[in-house]
């Protein structure tokens, strides 16, 4: 593949913030970006040079799309595998269309994590109620069944701690191909955003530490409080999976620590994180940047962090009594402010994030978090 340079086209499938946060990356290199998508005035379309509003399964359109880019990347796992194939006949796709494929289904997901060496919690793969009674047997109680795929946010993610929520876990399911995980009882969750070029060279961001909220990412912390032994563990396995995958372009993992220094290796997603967010402005190059790099063939930039950064996320949940306080924010001088361009502001839809800078992890915090409280949330 040649080298794209500024001047070039980079099409996007999905028109999420993800995708938005790129189009500002390729925009002030001045690399061009078109959208396709199935809506209008999107998060990424408001910022693209082109957005193309078709659907997925509309194959001409996709190939249309296709031949107007000089590459193609994604910014969401569920874009269908019929789509993807057509992007590459006709324009490189990355990362490639396989590293999608194992990313998009729980259960192959899993499988590759297996057949590599990679330790993950105890699944099962369930298509029946009968099956997920065995299932239970292998895994024990709690666990977790989550849909294979359509997958984000936590969404089509139920517990199981009683016999008793068996059924209605299934129900709730919505009798569709799933997998039943063991539930960790894990001390932190921890990420590793990292890069792979289209030559091979390998760069990370270090291990951020996360913490959920109902299923959601709530808060980001780089870098995270692990001993070196454990990062370099996380880096090393990040490694092997973007090598095993062949990825050219940014992949995350997220992982599970357990109290005894266990990592156990939760998911993967094929394109830059909510965890590394942060980056943009906490780090010399951002994952936006570094995805632009990585899918356009150039060398990948450096990943130093030049402080200790937080984020924290803006739901939905925040506008339920009207506008958030914006003018309190501003009174956070370090505290920066992203809004995804979203119209409808729902309960657990990601709105936009907040970033704090600070000379210590803990300070970035603090401040990131009472940022967020001026704005009425917690
Ligand atoms: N087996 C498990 N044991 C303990 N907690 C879990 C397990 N699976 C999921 N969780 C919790 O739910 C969160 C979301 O799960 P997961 O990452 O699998 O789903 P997702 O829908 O892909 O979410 P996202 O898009 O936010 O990454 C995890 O980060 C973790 O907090
Ligand atoms: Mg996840």
């Amino acid at each position: 593949m040649k080298t794209l340079l500024p001047g070039s086209t980079i099409g996007i499938l999905g028109s999420g913030q993800l995708g938005r946060m790129l189009a500002h990356a390729a925009r002030r290199m001045d690399y061009r970006t078109h959208v396709f998508t199935t809506q209008r005035n999107t998060p990424t379309g408001q910022v693209a040079d082109l957005e193309i509003a078709a659907s997925y399964d509309d194959l001409d359109a996709v190939r249309r799309f296709a031949e107007g880019v000089d590459v193609v990347t994604y910014e969401f796992e569920n874009v269908p595998a019929q789509t993807a194939e057509t992007c590459a006949q006709v324009v490189a796709v990355h990362p490639n269309v396989q590293a999608l494929h194992v990313a998009q289904n729980r259960l192959r997901e899993k499988e590759f994590f297996v057949q590599n060496d990679l330790p993950v919690t105890p699944f099962a793969a369930v298509d029946s109620l009968e099956s997920l009674v065995a299932g239970l047997e292998h895994t024990g109680f709690p666990a977790v069944i989550k849909t294979a795929e359509s997958r984000y946010d936590g969404k089509g993610q139920f517990k199981i701690t009683l016999e008793e929520e068996i059924e209605t876990a299934w129900e709730a399911a919505g009798h569709r191909s799933a997998i039943l995980e063991g539930f960790v009882p894990y001390d932190r969750e921890l990420s590793v955003v990292a890069a792979r070029s289209v030559h091979g060279q390998f760069a990370h961001f270090g291990v951020i530490e996360n913490h959920h909220r109902r299923h959601i990412l709530d808060v980001s912390i780089a870098p995270a409080p692990v001993k070196a032994e454990i990062a370099e563990q996380a880096v090393g396995m990040a490694r092997r999976i973007l090598e095993a995958l062949d990825v050219a372009g940014v992949l995350c993992v997220e992982f599970f620590l357990t109290g005894d220094s266990r990592l156990l290796v939760n998911e993967i997603a094929p394109r830059p994180h909510n965890s590394g967010h942060l980056t943009i402005e906490a780090s010399v190059t951002s994952q936006f940047e570094q995805q632009l790099r990585a899918v356009c063939g150039l060398p990948l930039g450096d990943t130093a962090y030049l402080c200790p950064a937080a984020m924290v996320n803006l739901l939905g949940d925040l506008w339920r009594t009207g506008e958030p306080d914006w003018e309190a924010l501003a009174h956070f001088p370090a505290v920066k402010l992203h809004l995804y361009g979203k119209r409808e502001p729902r309960p657990g839809r990601k709105m936009g994030h907040l970033t704090a800078l600070a000379s210590t992890a803990s300070e970035a915090v603090n401040r990131v978090i009472s940022a967020r409280r001026t704005l009425g949330g917690e």
